[in-house]
C-alpha cells in the first residue's frame, strides 16, 4: 500500500526513514546506510532530507595559472578524470602554464514584459528611467553597494511577439549572486509596473552569463606532446584536426565539450558552486553563433600548439550553501584563492587541461588504454571483488581479451574457486 505523503516534509527524520523503509521494503542493512551518511546540518540545505550521497573527492596537480601553482580539489565519480586533468596540466606546466583573461564579472538578470502593443516604445520609457531603476535595484540590496558591488547598467531587448526583456547587469562581488540579483529584479519589476502599468511576466537571473566570461590560453612547444611512437609535431597536428572536427560537427562537439565539463563540474562541486547553472551557460555559449560547436579551439603551426577556451563561469566563493559546507570552504584554502575571479581562472584552465589530455589520448593511443586502465578498479568492485581480491583481479583483467562486467565476475568466481580448492 502506498503511504500518505501529504506534509511529508513536516515529518521528522525517523518518521521519514521509517516510511521509505516500509515503502521500498528495505532491509536493516540498507536502512543503516541512511545513518551512515547522515549530516544533521543538511536538513537546512534541501527539503525532505534523508541522507548524504557520497562522491569521491581527489586532487588534480600540476596546474599553473598565471604563474601560480594550484592544487585542485575535484569531486567526480568518473575514473581517469583527475589523472587526465593532472596530465594535461603537467604538459602545459612544462610550457610555462596557462594564461587567463577575465575582463568583467557581472551577473545578468531579466525582467520580461508581455502583451506589449509597442515594445520599442515601452523600452524607450524604461531606458529613459534607467538611472532611477538602478537606484531601486541597489536599494533592494544595500549591503552589496557597501561591499563595492551593485547594479551597473540596464539594457532592453525586444524579443518579438509583444515580449520585452529588461536586462539588469549587477556586480555581485564574491558571490554567485543569484538570490541578491533576484531580489533586485523583483524590486525593479515593481517600479517598472508602476511606470508602465505592465506587470512583469517573470523576473529572474539569466544563466547565460555573457558578462562573466573568462578565457584560458596555452602555447605548447610540440615536442612536449610526444606520445609513445607519435612524434610531438604529429600529435599537435592531430589535436588541431580534432578541434576542427568539434567546430564542424555537433555530434563530436558534444563529446568534446563533455570532456571539458568533466573538469569544470568537478571543481564546481568541490567549491560548492551550482554546476547546473555553469553547464547550461557553457552549452548556450557553445551555440552562440547558431551552431553548437566545441568550446575550445586548438591550432598548430608545426612548432607550437595553441589552445584557447572561453566560457561564462559566474562562480562564487561566498553565499549559497558554501557557508554551511565546511569542505567547500576548506577547498578554497587548498586552491589558494582569494577572489571569485581566481576560482573562474582555475576552472577554465582545468577545462582546457582536461580537454588537452583527452584529445592527446584520442588521437594517439585511443581513450581506452588510459581510461580503461583506471576504470578497471571500479569495474572489479562493481563485479563484487573484495579489497583482498582486487590486486589479483586487476592483474588478470589487464590480460583479459574482454574487460567487461561478465568477464570480471567470471574471473572473481575462478579466483574464489581456486581459493576454496587450496583451502580444502
Ligand atoms: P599516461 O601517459 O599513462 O601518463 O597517462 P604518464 O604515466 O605519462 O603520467 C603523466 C601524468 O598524468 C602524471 O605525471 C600524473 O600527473 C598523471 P607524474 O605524476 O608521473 O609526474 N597521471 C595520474 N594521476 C593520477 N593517477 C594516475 C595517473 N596516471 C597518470 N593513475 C592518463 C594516463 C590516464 C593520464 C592519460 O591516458 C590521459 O590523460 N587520458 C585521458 C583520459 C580522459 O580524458 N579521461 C576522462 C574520461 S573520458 C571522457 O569522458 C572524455 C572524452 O570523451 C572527451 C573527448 O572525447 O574529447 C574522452
Amino acid at each position: 500500500m502506498t503511504a500518505d505523503f501529504r506534509h511529508f516534509y513536516q515529518k521528522n527524520w525517523a518518521e521519514r526513514t521509517a516510511i521509505v523503509a516500509q515503502q521500498a521494503h528495505l532491509t536493516p542493512a540498507e536502512q543503516a546506510l541512511f545513518k551512515q551518511y547522515y549530516l544533521p546540518q543538511h536538513h537546512e540545505i534541501i527539503e525532505n532530507y534523508l541522507t548524504d550521497y557520497p562522491l569521491p573527492m581527489g586532487l588534480a596537480v600540476n596546474l599553473v595559472v598565471d604563474g601560480v601553482d594550484h592544487i585542485v580539489p575535484m569531486v567526480t565519480e568518473e575514473p581517469s578524470v583527475i589523472a587526465a586533468a593532472s596530465n594535461g596540466a603537467k604538459i602545459v606546466k612544462r610550457a610555462g602554464g596557462f594564461t587567463t583573461v577575465l575582463n568583467q564579472r557581472e551577473m545578468i538578470g531579466q525582467i520580461v514584459l508581455e502583451q506589449l502593443s509597442d515594445p520599442a516604445a515601452t523600452a524607450a520609457v524604461i531606458e529613459a528611467h534607467a538611472a532611477a531603476l538602478l537606484k531601486v535595484a541597489d536599494a533592494a540590496h544595500p549591503s552589496l553597494k557597501k561591499r563595492g558591488g551593485g547594479a551597473r547598467r540596464l539594457r532592453t531587448r525586444v524579443l518579438g511577439q509583444g515580449y520585452l526583456s529588461i536586462d539588469l547587469f549587477v556586480d555581485v562581488q564574491a558571490a554567485m549572486g543569484a538570490n541578491m540579483l533576484n531580489s533586485m529584479l523583483e524590486a525593479v519589476a515593481k517600479s517598472i509596473g508602476v511606470m508602465t502599468k505592465q506587470d512583469a511576466l517573470l523576473s529572474i537571473l539569466s544563466n547565460y552569463a555573457t558578462a562573466s566570461l573568462v578565457k584560458a590560453i596555452c602555447d605548447i612547444p610540440v615536442g612536449l606532446l610526444q606520445a609513445g611512437r607519435y612524434a610531438g609535431k604529429l600529435v599537435a597536428q592531430k589535436i588541431a584536426s580534432a578541434s576542427t572536427v568539434a567546430q564542424l560537427d555537433p555530434y563530436r562537439a558534444t563529446t568534446h565539450n563533455k570532456g571539458i565539463m568533466n573538469g569544470i563540474d568537478a571543481v564546481a562541486i568541490a567549491s560548492g558552486n551550482d554546476w547546473r547553472a555553469l553547464e547550461s551557460g557553457a552549452h548556450a555559449y557553445a551555440v552562440k553563433d547558431g551552431q553548437y560547436r566545441g568550446m575550445s579551439t586548438w591550432t598548430s603551426d608545426g612548432r607550437m600548439l595553441h589552445g584557447e577556451l572561453e566560457l561564462p563561469l559566474p562562480v562564487g566563493i561566498v553565499g549559497g550553501s558554501i557557508k554551511i559546507n565546511e569542505l567547500a570552504q576548506l577547498n578554497q584554502r587548498i586552491l589558494g584563492i582569494q577572489t571569485a575571479g581566481d576560482l573562474e581562472r582555475i576552472m577554465v584552465a582545468i577545462g582546457l587541461a582536461q580537454n588537452l589530455a583527452a584529445l592527446r589520448a584520442l588521437v594517439t593511443t585511443g581513450i581506452q588504454q588510459g581510461h580503461m586502465h583506471l576504470q578497471l578498479k571500479s569495474l572489479a568492485m562493481a563485479a563484487g571483488a573484495t579489497p583482498e581480491e582486487l590486486p589479483v583481479i586487476l592483474q588478470r583483467l589487464e590480460l583479459a581479451s574482454q574487460q567487461d562486467l561478465a568477464t570480471t565476475q567470471q574471473l572473481i568466481a575462478e579466483l574464489r574457486q581456486t581459493k576454496e580448492e587450496t583451502d580444502d
